[in-house]
Order: C-alpha cells, then sequence, then structure tokens
C-alpha cells in the first residue's frame, strides 16, 4: 500500500509534506506547474521586496521630471503611473497566474521594509489569491544603539499588524540568531502567526582581493545544515502544541532530509537549493525516496510519524538541548571521522 502523505500545514490541507521554497525558480507560474506536477504539496513564491519597489518608484518619478524638464513631448514616450508596471503588479499578476495554473496551495512571500509596507503588500497579496503568507524576516542588526529586545518587538508588532490584516494565515520565516528563540517564536505565535518556518539561511558576503569589493553570491546549501532546523523543530513542537504549522527549510536535500524533519515534528519539508540543482523533476525524486523509505517500515501516513522523535517523545529530550554540546565534541574518535565530516 503506498503510503497516504498527507498533511495540515497552517490549516490548508497538503496532499504532501515536501513543499518548493521560496527561490526565482518558484517566481515562474509555468515552473510553479511543473513542481506541482513533481509532486510538490504547495510552493512558495519568491519574496516581494518593498525596497525594490521603492527604488522603482523613485527612479520613474525622477525619469518623468527629468524628461518634462527637457522635452516637451517627453510625457508621450515615457511611461504614466497607469501604464507602468512595477515591480509589485507583476509580482501580483505573476501571483494570480500561478493560482490559474495550480491547483495545490500557493504561499506569498513578502519582505517589507516600512511597517505600513508589510500592511499593505500583505492585503494585496491576499486579494491577488494567495493561500497563505510567508513573511520573511531577515535582518542584519548593525545599530549598536538597538537591543535585541526593541528588535524583537518591533518584528512582534509587525506579525500582530499583518495578522490583523488579512485572513488567510500567516507564516514567519525566522533567522536562527534569536538570542531566546524559543521565547521569540511564543511570541511570534501569540501576535498571530499561524506558523514558523526555520530557518531562513543568509548569505554571508565575500571580499574580491582584487578589486576589494563585497562579493554578494548565494550559496547553495549542504544537507548537514539541516541539524539546526532539526534541533529547533524537536524543541518548538512540544512547546507550541500540533495547531502551530513547523516548515523545515536549510538542508532538505533528500528524501532522507524529509524524514527527518517530519520525525522531529514539521508539518512540511520547504526544498531550495537541491531544486535549483536538479530541477523541478528533483521533487519527485525526493518523494519516490521519502514514499520507499515509510513503505520499508510500514509507515501508513505523514501523520503517523510525525514528531515521533521530537524532544517530547526521545528517551533523552536533552539530546536536543546543551547536554548534546559536549557529547558531540567528545564523539570525535578516529580519523575516519574526517571522511564522513
Ligand atoms: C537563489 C535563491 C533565492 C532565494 N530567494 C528567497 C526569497 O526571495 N525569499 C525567501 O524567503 N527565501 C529565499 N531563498 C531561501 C530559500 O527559500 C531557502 O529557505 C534556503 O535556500 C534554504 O533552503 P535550501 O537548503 O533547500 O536551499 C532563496 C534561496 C536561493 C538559493
Amino acid at each position: 500500500m503506498t503510503p497516504d502523505l498527507a498533511t495540515r500545514y497552517l490549516g490548508l490541507d497538503l496532499r504532501s509534506p515536501i513543499v518548493a521554497s521560496s527561490t526565482p525558480m518558484t517566481g515562474d507560474p509555468a515552473t510553479c506547474r511543473l513542481l506541482e506536477d513533481a509532486g510538490a504539496g504547495a510552493v512558495v513564491l519568491p519574496s516581494l521586496f518593498e525596497e525594490e519597489i521603492l527604488n522603482e518608484e523613485i527612479e520613474l518619478n525622477r525619469s518623468l521630471d527629468a524628461g518634462t524638464e527637457q522635452f516637451g513631448e517627453a510625457l508621450s514616450y515615457f511611461p504614466t503611473y497607469d501604464t507602468f508596471k512595477g515591480t509589485g503588479d507583476r509580482y501580483l499578476a505573476r501571483l494570480e497566474k500561478t493560482k490559474g495554473l495550480c491547483s495545490i496551495p500557493v504561499i506569498a512571500s513578502l519582505n517589507a521594509a516600512t511597517p505600513g509596507g508589510w500592511v499593505r503588500y500583505a492585503r494585496l497579496m491576499q486579494d491577488a489569491g494567495a493561500d497563505a503568507l510567508e513573511l520573511n524576516l531577515y535582518h542584519v542588526v548593525a545599530d549598536p544603539s538597538m537591543t535585541g529586545a526593541e528588535r524583537e518587538a518591533t518584528d512582534l508588532e509587525l506579525i500582530a499588524a499583518v495578522h490583523a490584516a488579512v485572513s488567510i494565515p500567516v507564516a514567519v520565516k525566522l533567522s536562527p540568531y534569536y538570542s531566546a528563540l524559543a521565547g521569540f517564536a511564543a511570541g511570534a505565535v501569540a501576535a498571530g502567526a499561524d506558523g514558523l518556518v526555520l530557518f531562513n539561511r543568509f548569505y554571508q558576503p565575500d571580499l574580491d582581493l582584487e578589486t576589494f569589493d563585497v562579493v554578494n553570491k548565494v550559496a547553495l546549501s549542504h544537507p548537514s545544515e539541516l541539524r539546526l532546523p532539526l534541533r529547533w523543530i524537536a524543541i518548538l513542537r512540544p512547546q507550541l502544541g500540533a495547531g502551530v504549522g513547523l516548515a523545515a527549510t536549510s538542508g532538505i536535500h533528500s528524501g532522507a532530509d524529509v524524514v527527518k524533519a517530519l520525525l522531529v515534528g514539521a508539518d512540511v519539508a520547504m526544498t531550495a537549493s537541491a531544486v535549483l540543482r536538479g530541477g523541478p523533476e528533483q521533487v519527485r525524486a525526493i518523494r519516490e525516496d521519502l514514499v520507499a523509505w515509510m513503505a520499508e517500515r510500514e509507515y501508513e501516513s505523514v501523520a503517523q510519524m510525525r514528531g515521533s522523535a521530537s524532544a517530547a517523545q526521545v528517551a533523552d529530550p536533552t539530546a536536543f538541548e546543551r547536554a548534546n554540546y559536549m557529547a558531540t565534541l567528545h564523539s570525535w574518535s578516529t580519523p575516519q571521522d574526517l571522511a564522513t565530516s
């Protein structure tokens, strides 16, 4: 019997726990359809960045003003506000098109720069048909006068404001760099988050030694990066309860990775790098791996296996906490470890 892969995430019924994470690939509606055909349970669109919209508006104003000052006929060949399709409009049009092509849930992703922007674009995404929203909280707090508590309070206010502004479910994609993550996670849920996506990957800048320029280049992930979300989902699942959606992201490359995420308590496993490398068909390969693993161990459903290795279930819950620091360091024993590290 083929195991039942159905899962529930953010109150949405998904036919599979494998979700295509937010990348440029999911920005193309036809590719989203291929991801659906390959077995994805949902797709998360790339983030709409409010800065892009603001920069574009500044540029548009500049070009319109410059044109009208210099040429009388400029108004006829520069775009007007009505005809100009900016980043925001294009995003919403692609979202609508994706909804038209796909029957799986389509989750829109937002990274705004201002409190008003979070609320405004969240509403527009809902109106364009998004089944849920993923708020991409990505900051590098470099202001020495800002405390962690202040930053967290601002984030919680944003979550509450978006939650109040829309009726679709809201997930929050977090960074792992909160000093007291469990407390922040509980705060996010109290502020109205229906789920958490763990974790955003921070892309660290490099330096070009010839030009001294900062080089920003995305490096795809390695499966070992899954260990951080695994630990935190295992800890948070019993704390937050079954009603809160938990998504694992970072290092989901194979069916075995999806199994691990589900066992510690994730509702879904999101994959980006593996699909960017292998194309939409990679989802099919991951799905087949997952089904084979479950069938071999006679699991009948995802529901049956989810959370069976969370901190509430394992014999030693501290294995996910500080106790395993010492044990892990002491586990280094032989030169063979070099080969597998
Ligand atoms: C090229 C690229 C673009 C991405 N764009 C976004 C984005 O717009 N919004 C977002 O929340 N995450 C974005 N991500 C992060 C992924 O959704 C995912 O969380 C991260 O890559 C970890 O998953 P992985 O290990 O499967 O790659 C992007 C990742 C890559 C590689």
